[in-house]
């Protein structure tokens, strides 16, 4: 193609003091992506975090094993109402459920690559179950790690509805709400982006290893620990690891209520940074 006809890409970034879901817009000459592209090609930012002293049969998830952990959390997620949010749209209404399906895992396997490579993804087992954390100060925003983890793909696979929804929406909102709860702490917090059990797997205490794996070391730091709840059904479970609800927001556009619960967890037994 040439050059003056390529398409302009709307990519979307976060500023880099942001956390993981917050958005500004730049644009992007589709000549400038890499035209072999390959996130298997890519190795996980050497700068990353440092990983808490792992406990019990909590791993680290390795960049050749993102597939299998987003195919956990997409199991795991496959009726959240927050993750369908940006797939089952009007402008989709004529998509089939695979077709849905396959962009829910691929929508997965960026974000999980993200998080390989700028934040800290762990397991269990044979990928029972999955934790996406960000660690303070770590965000996935930056224009290489969009580029490398295929977000950038987004701009294409989700509908008009779909990129309103997540662009103008969702990661404003969540980039928002996050800084306004944390204020000054919110550089310092640890951030649980997206946790998940398989069904088959649920109530074996997956879910409670890899949590305490960071809160351990949160509280050793001193620092907080925040996530948003997509699901009714999980502030009881979170309040059994010390979060509270702080507050609750909402996406607007579609014609059910989507809530998320934003939640935090104070250190426990240390000075709070
Ligand atoms: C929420 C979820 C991650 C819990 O995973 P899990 O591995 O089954 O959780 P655990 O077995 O470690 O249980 C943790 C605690 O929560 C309790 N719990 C778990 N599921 C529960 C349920 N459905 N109802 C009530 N309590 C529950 C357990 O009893 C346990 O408490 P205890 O240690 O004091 O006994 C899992 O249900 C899931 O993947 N849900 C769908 C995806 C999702 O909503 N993720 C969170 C998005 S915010």
């Amino acid at each position: 193609m040439a050059k003056t006809l390529a398409p302009v890409v709307s990519v979307h970034l976060v500023d880099q003091k942001s956390s993981l879901k917050s958005a500004t817009t730049a644009n992007v000459q589709l000549n400038d992506v890499p035209t072999k592209f390959s996130v298997l090609q890519q190795k996980p930012d050497a700068a990353a975090a440092p990983v808490p002293p792992l406990t019990g049969d909590v791993r680290v998830v390795t960049a050749a094993e993102y597939k299998q952990a987003a195919a956990c959390l997409a199991e795991a997620f496959a009726e959240d109402d927050v993750a369908r949010y940006f797939i089952d749209v009007p402008d989709r209404s004529h998509w089939s459920e695979q077709e849905k399906w396959d962009l829910h895992v691929e929508i997965l396997e960026y974000v999980t690559y993200a998080h390989i490579l700028k934040g800290l993804v762990t397991t269990i087992g044979d990928f029972e179950a999955v934790a996406l954390w960000m660690p303070p100060g770590q965000n996935m925003d930056d224009f290489l790690t969009i580029l490398r983890s295929g977000m950038w793909r987004l701009n294409y696979r989700l509908s008009a509805e779909g990129k309103r929804r997540f662009f103008t929406e969702f990661l404003p909102l969540l980039h928002d709400t996050k800084h306004a709860t944390l204020g000054e702490a919110d550089d310092e917090s640890w951030y649980l982006v997206y946790i998940g059990t398989r069904p088959s797997g649920r109530g074996k205490g997956h879910a409670r290893k890899l949590i305490e794996h960071v809160t351990k070391q949160a509280d050793r730091e001193g620092r907080p620990v925040y996530l948003e709840s997509s699901n009714e059904a999980n502030p009881p479970i979170y309040r059994k690891f010390g979060f509270e609800t702080k507050r609750t927001v909402h996406l607007q556009r579609a014609e059910k209520n989507v809530q998320l619960d934003i939640m935090v967890r104070d250190p426990v037994g240390e000075e709070k940074k």
